[in-house]
């Protein structure tokens, strides 16, 4: 690799030849103030805040983030001339600029602010009025208050390379230069909420949390998003015990420093519809009716008294921790219930290889593979930070992109090539005899397992990936792609059916025929219980929000959403991460496997741990999940899937609305109201295209 020697504030350093001087500069540990460089965009060099002195080039300041280094150069960033040039841009900057630091949400975490303390002048020799710029209307979940805009172009850059929606632009010149949509037009991505940390000013802010908080008064906790399973790493900003705002954080493997808008908006959901006591349904009136803990386990103990185990069964649902799901499938196997399930979508696989439900290249794979078939999935709603991923790898890479599926709007161009397992056959000889990639990839949504076949469809796949080439030594290309948080931690704790136990589409026919007398719904919303779950069933719903399972409940038992307790999380990747208590739960609410334990104890089936220490080390002895955190691990490739005809028919994406695919965005008035701007969008654009 070429590199070159400089010396920057008398520093010697060797870098990459390519390297910016600012880039080289920050590698140092030496500071130069920026507002339009970002590491992950282009560079346009346009606010000129990164001025630094290049002895013996030009005499004048250069823009550091623009200037590759150079063989012996000598840099200054601090000396008269480079303080007196930002001095300079400082006081353009702030000539236009409305300095309402008070009133705006930026306050606190502003990098004008914060530059204009460090670099700038105590005052200004303009005494003209100042312009002002009318605010743009982006939709429900981004402020705008364009007056404070200094057009640094991040969030037209981001929108364009990194979200691939390029509605923002530059418009006009000079004196009458601002930023907004060409055409009225709100920012469809699912990525939206990223331009207000790109944002280096108070243009672009929250909507949601406009002037609700202050930086300075939040309790900061870092934890795990739930809300589908990528398992993004977030902060979870709170006041007393309510979520005020969620902010990504960098983690380079799974999220970069993205989230998307559903991880980051619909927190507001945490405060609605909660279940904050126990409730049991009163015979009379079919009402649910408010319960001590005592009574509502009494309840369930009388309920319960009789059965045979082969009576009772087991579903959970996507949010759930896997400390919960051990301690739902330990109490149903005290219990002596064979019948458990995780699959709530409905959909069937082989879970017996891990090879076989993981996204096996882990999701910085994508920056590696250098062809990808997407199969059956809209990675954009079903996992919006690896579509971005898979965008980057075509911007950055232009590694060619095929789709078998539906064909919808990924924000990047791809090859549609089928829709049918028959056009996936079709292409993979077609591949064969063609394409030779050093590293494909096929990504397999979870929604193609939803069919009665799925298990014949998954031995199908696995030959599949090895006709495409994907597995190799050193490189497995064959990814699943699941849209449930929990769903890769319950597979691996084996919730699924043991030996004679019944699936998620047996167990809901039990219910109906009288063979299931009794099921335990633990956070299970995915689908409408009371069309499906038997009237004669006892059921009992454990879980946070008054949603699907609780409106079929016999008894609901309050328990703890994702920021209010600690728990074990598996992405889609198999990567283990732990998520923290940010609030504590309402009222009488609980951590879900403490509802367990206290249950377990009523029903004479006692868990055999009091604390959660002790229920992780138990984990940890039969699944070794704790040894692994943060970590991915290469599972190795074996035969997975039955042997069966595959029924014709095409892949369909299982996610209709982005917005509202769980119990907390389904509360969120933020989601909702997304849902119905976009969909009135959509609808505008559709009649328009008539
Ligand atoms: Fe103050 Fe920054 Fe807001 Fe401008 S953008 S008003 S400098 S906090
Ligand atoms: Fe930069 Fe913010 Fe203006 Fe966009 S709105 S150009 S990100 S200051
Ligand atoms: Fe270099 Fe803006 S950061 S010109």
């Amino acid at each position: 690799m070429a590199t070159v020697k400089l010396t920057i504030n008398d520093q010697e350093i060797e870098v990459e030849r390519g390297t910016s001087i600012l880039q080289a500069a920050q590698q140092l540990g030496v500071e130069v103030p920026h507002f339009c460089y970002h590491e992950r965009l282009t560079v346009p060099a346009n606010c000129r805040m990164c001025l630094v002195e290049v002895e013996g080039g030009p005499p004048k300041p250069a823009a550091s983030c623009a200037m590759a280094c150079g063989e012996g150069m000598v840099v200054k960033t601090d000396s008269p001339m480079v303080k007196k040039a930002r001095k300079g841009v400082m006081e353009m900057l702030l000539i236009n600029h409305p300095l309402d630091c008070p009133i705006c949400d930026q306050g606190g975490e502003c990098d004008l602010q914060d530059q204009a303390m460090g670099y700038g002048f105590d005052r200004s020799r303009f005494h003209e009025n100042k312009r002002s710029v009318t605010d743009k209307e982006l939709g429900p979940l981004i402020k705008t208050v364009m007056t404070r805009c200094i057009n640094c172009t991040r969030c037209v850059r981001f929108a364009e390379e990194v979200a691939g929606t390029p509605v923002l632009g530059q418009l006009n010149r000079g004196e009458d230069a601002e930023i907004g949509t060409f055409v009225h037009e709100l920012v469809k991505t699912e990525l939206s909420g990223n331009l207000i940390d790109i944002c280096p000013v108070g243009a672009l802010t929250s909507k949601p949390y406009a002037f609700k908080a202050r930086p300075w008064e939040l309790r900061k906790t870092e934890t795990i998003d739930v809300m589908d399973a990528v398992g993004s790493n977030i902060r979870v900003d709170v006041r007393g015990r309510e979520v005020m705002r969620v902010m990504p954080r960098l983690n380079e493997d799974v999220n970069e420093e993205w989230i998307s808008d559903r991880t980051r908006f619909a927190y507001d959901g945490l405060a609605k519809a909660r279940i904050d006591r126990p409730y049991i349904r009163d015979a009379n009136d079919n009402k649910l009716k408010e319960a001590s803990w005592d009574e509502a386990f009494a309840y369930i103990a009388s309920k319960l008294d009789g059965l045979q185990g082969d009576e009772i069964a087991g579903l959970v649902g996507d949010l759930v921790d896997v400390e919960a799901v051990v301690a739902l499938k330990d109490l149903l196997e005290g219990l002596g219930s064979p019948h458990m399930d995780c699959r709530t979508d409905g959909s069937r696989f082989d879970p017996s290889v891990r090879s076989g439900y993981l996204f096996n290249s882990g999701i910085a794979g994508i920056d590696e593979a250098d062809a990808i078939l997407i199969v059956g999935a809209n990675p954009r709603h079903e996992a919006s930070i690896i579509n971005a991923r898979i965008r980057k790898a075509q911007f950055e890479r232009r590694v060619p992109i095929a789709v078998i599926g539906e064909a919808v709007d990924l924000s990047y161009k791809y090859a549609h090539v089928g829709t049918s397992l028959k056009d996936l056959k079709k292409f993979a000889k077609d591949y064969a005899e063609n394409v030779k990639a050093e590293k494909p990839m096929i990504i397999v949504g979870s929604g193609v397992f939803d069919r009665e076949d799925g298990e014949a469809l998954h031995a199908e796949l696995h030959k599949i990936a090895e006709d495409l080439g994907c597995i190799k030594d050193g490189w497995n290309g064959f990814n699943v792609l699941h849209r449930a948080a929990s769903r890769v931690g319950a597979l691996d704790v084996g919730f699924i059916p043991q030996a004679g136990g019944r699936d998620f589409t047996g167990i809901l026919e039990g219910t109906r025929d009288g063979a299931i007398k009794a099921v335990y719904l633990l956070g299970a919303d995915e689908f409408d219980a009371r069309a499906h779950i038997g009237w004669k069933t006892f059921t009992i719903y454990q879980g946070h929000h008054g949603d699907h399972g609780a409106a079929r409940a016999d008894v609901v038992l309050p328990g703890a959403a994702y920021t209010e307790k600690d728990g074990i999380y598996v992405n889609t990747e198999g990567r283990v991460q732990l998520a923290r208590r940010a609030a504590f739960p309402p009222s009488e609410a609980k951590d879900d496997w403490k509802i367990l334990r206290a249950l377990s104890e009523v029903l004479g089936a006692t868990l055999k741990y009091d604390t959660q220490v002790e229920l992780r080390k138990r984990i940890n002895k039969e699944f070794k999940l704790i040894d692994r955190v943060d970590e991915i691990t290469a599972e190795p490739w074996a035969k997975f899937g039955t042997k069966g005809k595959v029924a014709a028919g095409d892949f369909v994406n299982p996610v209709s609305n982005y917005y509202l695919t769980n119990s907390i965005c389904r509360a969120s008035d933020t989601m909702n109201a997304c849902s119905m701007e976009f969909k009135a969008q959509n609808e505008d654009y559709l009649e328009a295209a008539e």
